[in-house]
């Protein structure tokens, strides 16, 4: 199968030296595109800045702000059979980027943001999506609740939840898999390696079952 994963975090520039960007380090999202390649598939890694070296045979293709990433995700969706969204995508960029520092000056400041496009939202609503769309849910309370909605909002087939503050920067993590038909799977704590592999199974059953009933509707 192709698989189509973007990683890390991105970075909204608001003058030449300074930025908007989340704590992400990219770990989950090349742990899992390694996982991908390790089982024989083909990886296009589509990643924000992050300090890890890229997997090998995969194509990776490095942006930095939220829209660099809408449109390469976009350039390369239709050409993948499953989809990972893991990457922790700016909501809010800056309305204006200054193109000279901005100086200090007394009392308060306050910069007017922008909402970003949701890329995970704008491929789920997709009509002519044939690809298996995963969705990743980042959390500090109600998990279950919040990604749920996630789920239903942003149209996707399953929603890898799980709780911010244990996975941030970290290498452990423990999630939640949430399926378009109400169904749950925990995993349990583990290295974002092993939680990679066990991903990839999931992925790899769920589009195997997609794209043969696809396969019936169309003939
Ligand atoms: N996502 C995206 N584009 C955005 C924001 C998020 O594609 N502009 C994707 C992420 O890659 C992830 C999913 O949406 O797969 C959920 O991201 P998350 O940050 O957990 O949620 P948000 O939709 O940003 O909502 P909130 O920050 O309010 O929890």
């Amino acid at each position: 199968m192709r698989f189509l994963i973007t990683a890390g975090p991105t970075r909204e520039p608001i003058d030449p030296v300074r930025y908007i960007s989340n704590r992400s380090s990219g770990k989950m999202g090349y742990a899992i595109a390694q996982a991908a390649l390790d089982a024989g598939h083909a990886v296009t890694l589509i990643s924000g800045p992050v300090q890890i070296a890229p997997p090998r045979n995969a194509e990776v293709i490095r942006v930095l702000t939220s829209d660099e990433m809408f449109e390469a995700v976009h350039r390369r969706a239709d050409a993948c059979d499953v989809c990972v969204m893991c990457a922790a995508v700016a909501d809010y960029k800056p309305a204006a980027v200054s193109p000279t520092k901005i100086k200090k000056r007394r009392g308060a400041f306050s910069l007017d943001l922008l909402p970003t496009r949701d890329i995970l939202h704008s491929l789920g609503h997709r009509a002519d999506r044939r690809f298996l769309l995963v969705g990743f849910a980042a959390e500090t309370d109600q998990l279950r609740q919040n990604a749920l909605q996630k789920l239903r909002e942003k149209n996707c087939d399953i929603v890898v939840a799980n709780d911010a503050r244990l996975a941030l920067e970290s290498d452990e993590n423990e999630l939640l898999i949430l399926l378009r038909q109400g169904r749950t799977k925990k995993i349990p704590r583990a290295p974002k390696k092993i939680l990679a592999r066990e991903l990839i199974k999931i992925f790899e059953k769920i589009a195997t079952k997609m794209f043969d009933k696809k396969k019936c509707a169309d003939y």
